[in-house]
């Protein structure tokens, strides 16, 4: 008979990988970014691999003020800009609000005025109401552009599915909301995805950084590929011969490329989510689901008699209770001391947890978020073998990649052993509001008024 570690390490092996198993998913992902950006095989990828019409970061020489909102997690932020010549930095001032669920699974023009009533109250406490600013829009979800500033929503992803939005150009119905109030106008100049909005604010300290990466709500990474490269560019092919791609790599699988590496966990997480078949590498990766990954492993394992006595608690067994900030804080805890694990324990009405049992808890988020960072690993060296640069830097940002303690270290040490260059990673504190004030004045640089 198995002994009780035997059967946790059963539950647990599945979670964890190998270099091999690391470089067979990235020849994966380098398939289907090869697909992506190839016109004949883009219809049937599953990386999406969309074209910005973000063509050159920024040179040092903008400046001005803007405006930029954040959509794309569980807050939305309206923040205001100033550039100044020359900076290493911007300076800004912002303010976040709590997307109510019912926003959230709303009416798409429920969803918009609420953005347009945010923006109000923002503009009215700064005292900059009656000056019309330049505005980029972080939209973080994947669009079809045709333009910098025309993006058409492809489909909803992590929690939103805001009825009549998929489809239709998410900046003219920002324009419209922003219309119907009519107490205050703005010139909507960019809409950008917070993977480029990450990548283009550590370029204005790093011009060698090239790729942009969230591990937040969701997961996804945009990176700068040759014009030669992206067959599906529509726009023109003149300098630069580049452009921002942005992959939607939460995406991966969803044509069963990932089906052996799936547990059965992943797959419940899948079964019981608002977008199922979809977003399968997110779902692997991304904050949206940490916690309720661990918070399935760790039922399984009681029913098995390996953890609390088998004995589970209606919090336990009531779908989302496990944050996944609790595996940053589980994982955080110096060895030996179960003190902060054993209080989340308690807050869920595990009351009769072992300090055996929190080592055991400690294990799984351990499993579950070293598979985060180990597939986040691949892709982002898949990404770098594909550019071939002998150093690249990558902006990031994300709650999970920003409060897990291990998290950088780990991907650090792991793209270390899948690529040949010199990587860099890089915090994005703010990235994605700052990237999109930073897109703009590029263009209005650009356009000469700035
Ligand atoms: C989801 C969105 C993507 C975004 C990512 C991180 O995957 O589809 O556009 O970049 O979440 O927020």
């Amino acid at each position: 008979m198995a002994s009780k570690e035997e059967k946790i390490d059963l539950i647990l092996r599945p979670f964890r990988y190998d270099n091999d198993r690391l470089n067979d998913i990235m020849g994966r992902l380098h398939k289907e970014m090869e697909k992506g950006l190839k016109k004949e095989t883009n219809p049937e990828a599953t990386v999406k691999m969309l074209a910005t019409y973000v063509r050159a970061v920024p040179d040092g020489t903008e400046s001005g003020d803007f405006l930029a909102l954040d959509l794309g997690g569980s807050n939305f932020r309206v923040l205001h800009v100033h550039i100044e010549k020359g900076a290493k930095d911007v300076r800004l001032q912002s303010d976040s609000y709590a997307i109510p669920e019912s926003i959230m699974t709303g009416s798409g023009e429920q969803l918009f005025d609420y953005i347009a009533d945010c923006m109000g109250k923002f503009l009215e406490k700064i005292e900059m109401k009656d000056k019309k600013m330049a505005l980029g829009f972080t939209f973080s979800f994947p669009c079809k552009q045709q333009g910098l500033d025309c993006a058409s929503l492809i489909k909803w992803t992590k929690g939103f599915s805001a009825a009549g939005v998929e489809g239709e150009d998410v900046v003219r119905l920002l324009r419209d909301a922003i219309k119907r109030r009519g107490d205050f106008d703005t010139d909507v100049v960019a809409v950008v995805n917070d993977t480029v909005g990450t990548m283009m604010a550590c370029g204005l300290a790093d011009h060698d950084c090239l790729i942009g990466l969230i591990v937040g709500t969701g997961s996804n990474a945009c990176y700068m590929e040759k014009l030669d490269n992206v067959e599906i560019w529509e726009g023109d092919r003149g300098e630069p011969n580049q452009v921002v791609v942005n992959m939607e790599w939460g995406a991966f699988g969803e044509d069963g490329a990932l089906d052996d590496l799936r547990t059965a966990y992943d797959r419940e997480i899948d079964e019981h989510s608002i977008n199922k078949g979809q977003q399968i590498y997110e779902k692997m990766i991304s904050g949206m689901y940490m916690g309720e990954l661990v918070r399935l492993v760790l039922l399984e394992m009681t029913k098995q008699m390996l953890v609390f006595g088998g004995r589970t608690s209606p919090d336990l067994e009531t779908p989302g209770t496990f944050l996944t900030k609790y595996v940053s804080e589980i994982e955080e805890e110096p060895i030996g001391d179960m003190g902060p694990t054993m209080k989340i324990l308690h807050s869920l009405g595990l009351k009769h947890a072992t300090e055996t049992d929190c080592g055991t808890v400690r294990e799984v988020c351990r499993a579950v978020s070293t598979r985060a960072a180990h597939l986040v690993s691949a892709g982002i060296s898949a990404i770098v073998n594909k550019m071939g640069r002998e150093r690249v830097a990558v902006g990031v940002d994300g709650s999970v990649y920003k409060y897990h303690p291990h998290f950088k270290e780990l991907m650090t040490q792991t793209i270390d052993k899948l690529t040949h260059s010199d990587v860099k990673l890089m915090l994005s504190e703010d990235g994605s509001g700052k990237g999109a004030a930073l897109v703009t004045a590029v263009a209005c640089r650009l356009a000469g008024n700035s």
